[in-house]
């Protein structure tokens, strides 16, 4: 589970939770997540602002969280902020042009710049989604979830949704490489670093940029 958290154009701060969301890949990062339209067929308060403002955030939710993230779900009137009726702590980016409070609490946390939106045309009033994406601009990972350097998720408890009314909890973990030449880990570890290194040896070897069209970020 991951909250969105926003702040709309005239500063009404914003928080819902969303299941159906993940990272898309690594160098530079982006991270989606899928809004549905209300039971009143009009786009969520938190695709409103994503896309009127071109910021939001990605906060994890955890074990200890799992509570304040249910009460946060309420569909309530545009411009209410779900911090405030669920009794969450506030920081803001940093990063963002448009900065937009995340949920203090929440160990991991990255400051989005919106990019695009997918709609997938469904049937109303709940049926249509829009896919929304952003650039991963910012990551905040609290200490006291790393061991040696790295996200332990021991630590983290992140909360997942199994569908219906079932959650789980991860609090187990286990480890596996991947098959080949090591070269497919670069993705695994999200590695940039390894990324750069892979074109710069194919540069020297005059292979070439690839097919890859330039970046256009919008900020
Ligand atoms: C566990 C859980 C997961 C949810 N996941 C999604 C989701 O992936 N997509 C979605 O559109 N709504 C999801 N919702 C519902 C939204 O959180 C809810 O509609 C919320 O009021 C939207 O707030 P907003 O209008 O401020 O964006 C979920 C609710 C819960 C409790």
């Amino acid at each position: 589970m991951r909250w969105i958290s926003t702040r709309s154009a005239n500063g009404k701060d914003n928080l819902a939770p969303y299941s159906q969301f993940n990272n898309l890949t690594f160098d530079p990062p982006y991270v989606m997540f899928s809004a549905n339209q209300t039971h009143e067929n009009e786009r969520k308060d938190t695709t409103v602002n994503a896309e009127t403002t071109g910021s939001f955030a990605w906060n994890i939710c955890t074990w200890d969280l799992r509570h304040a993230m249910n009460v946060t779900s309420e569909q309530l009137p545009y411009g209410t902020d779900e911090f405030q009726s669920a009794g969450l702590e506030k920081v803001m980016t940093n990063t963002l042009k448009h900065p937009v409070p995340m949920v203090a609490n929440s160990p991991i946390r990255f400051e989005c710049t919106y990019y695009t939106t997918l709609r997938l045309p469904g049937n109303p009033p709940m049926g249509t989604v829009d896919v929304i994406i952003g650039r991963v601009v910012g990551v905040h990972i609290a200490d006291s979830v790393l061991t040696d350097g790295l996200i332990d998720l021991k630590k983290v408890q992140p909360v997942a949704r199994c569908g219906y009314h079932s959650y789980t909890v991860v609090r187990e973990t286990f480890e596996m490489g991947p098959p080949g030449d090591g070269k497919m880990a670069y993705g695994l570890e999200g590695s940039a670093e390894a990324n750069s290194e892979e074109q710069a040896t194919r540069e020297k070897k005059g292979v070439g940029a690839g097919n890859v069209e330039d970046l256009e970020v919008k900020v």
